[in-house]
């Protein structure tokens, strides 16, 4: 498809790893759009988000992408990750790698959840500023909002209230997240935005049932049943929280919009209020137990679903407000059930290699 893709590290072990931060009153070079010839660091490019984002920009027609692999670049080693910004020196930068998981994965390994998630983002966006990367996009969530956050949730609900317990680890990691790329743009005049989709979902997925989040775990177990014959499928909390869902494509879709926004656009993100910050999602919502039907008919398992109400719920509710991106030109375009549908015919052609 004439697209040149790097995947692994050139030698960079004789390389000096003296990276020099810009000077003093450095000016960031103010960038037109992300031209099909810049050289673009995908971090986290296996998973959900990262493989999403790559598909997107092949299909752009972006000829130059680096895509080191975990093995390769552990990006929670602080040198490793400069040698790599020193030698590569990427243009621009989507932060999509991170220690992520549903419910349980959080609640039982809390401190994975937050070191990985701070040492990721601080390497990677300090490293990013010593080489003069143009544009970075670093991913969070929307659990980085209050519990009990007025709903739609706005950016500027962020640091307003309690975190929702089971994942504050996470949170807290996503949060200083998003203050590091203030930081860094209100001292160095760096150009970061932070993103906080909703819930995903979609090829790529994680469908192990210890760490997925709630769409691939569903999918997951009606499949199972199904094939089993299992007369029924117990499924954690009350079926009663309600949660927005956003295909993974979609979400790729909306990074790279606002990698190529023109720089007035940009420079207004930055500057608004939100100061850099945007949620990314579709503004709708549906229960557990709408989600959980949806799922067990688009798969076709015909026997009962039992709901656990011993098992946490997790938040009451979590929607976004979308506004800031409706102003900006973007909407999601995928329905749940054409979403939905697509998940499961993927992972009934990828069965053999599912992440489980
Ligand atoms: N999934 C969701 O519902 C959701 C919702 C909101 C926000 N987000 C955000 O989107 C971003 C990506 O999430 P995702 O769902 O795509 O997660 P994912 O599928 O688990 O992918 C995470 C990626 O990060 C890589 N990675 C993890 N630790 C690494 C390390 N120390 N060094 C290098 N690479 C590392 C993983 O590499 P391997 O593939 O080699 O393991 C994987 O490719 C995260 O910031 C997350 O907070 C996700």
């Amino acid at each position: 498809m004439g697209c040149h893709v790097r995947r692994g590290l050139p030698e960079i072990g004789f390389i000096s790893a003296s990276c020099h931060p810009p000077t003093a009153g450095f000016v960031y070079e103010t960038v037109r759009t992300m031209n099909k010839r810049a050289k673009i660091f995908v971090a986290g490019h296996r998973g959900l988000v990262g493989s999403a984002i790559v598909r997107r920009l092949q299909r752009e027609g972006y000829v130059n992408l680096v895509l080191p692999t975990y093995e390769e670049l552990d990006l929670r080693e602080q040198k490793k990750v400069r040698e790599f910004f020193s030698v590569e020196r990427p243009d621009h930068v989507f932060l999509a790698a991170a220690r992520v998981g549903g419910i349980l994965a959080n609640s039982s390994r809390p401190a994975e959840f937050i070191y990985d998630n701070l040492m990721i983002q601080s390497n990677v966006i300090h490293a990013a500023w010593q080489s003069q990367v143009k544009r970075l996009l670093f991913l969070g969530s929307s659990c980085i909002y209050p519990k009990f956050a007025p709903q739609p949730m706005q950016e500027s609900h962020l640091l307003t209230g309690q975190l929702e317990p089971t994942n504050e680890p996470y949170a807290i990691a996503k949060i200083s997240g998003i203050i590091l790329c203030r930081s860094y743009n209100r001292q160095y005049g760096t150009r970061y935005l932070s993103i906080m989709p909703t819930n995903l979902y979609g090829q790529n997925d994680n469908f192990s049932l210890e760490s997925s989040h709630v769409l691939p775990a569903l999918i997951r177990k009606f499949h199972e049943a199904k094939v089993s014959h299992s007369p029924h499928v117990t499924l954690w909390g009350s079926g009663a929280p309600k949660r927005e869902l956003l295909h993974v494509d979609d979400m790729a879709d909306a990074s790279v919009f606002l990698m190529k926004l023109d720089e007035e656009r940009f420079s207004s993100i930055l500057s608004s209020s939100c100061e850099g910050l945007l949620n990314i999602g579709t503004g709708t919502e549906v229960t557990i137990g709408e989600l959980a039907e949806l799922v067990r008919e688009i798969v076709g398992f015909k026997g009962e679903m039992i709901f656990d109400s011993g098992k946490p719920d997790g938040s009451p509710r979590k929607l976004l407000d979308v506004s800031q991106m409706k102003k900006l030109g973007w909407e999601a375009g995928i329905g749940l059930r054409e979403g939905i549908d697509r998940t499961y015919r993927w992972f009934l052609d990828n069965l053999q290699n599912l992440r489980m």
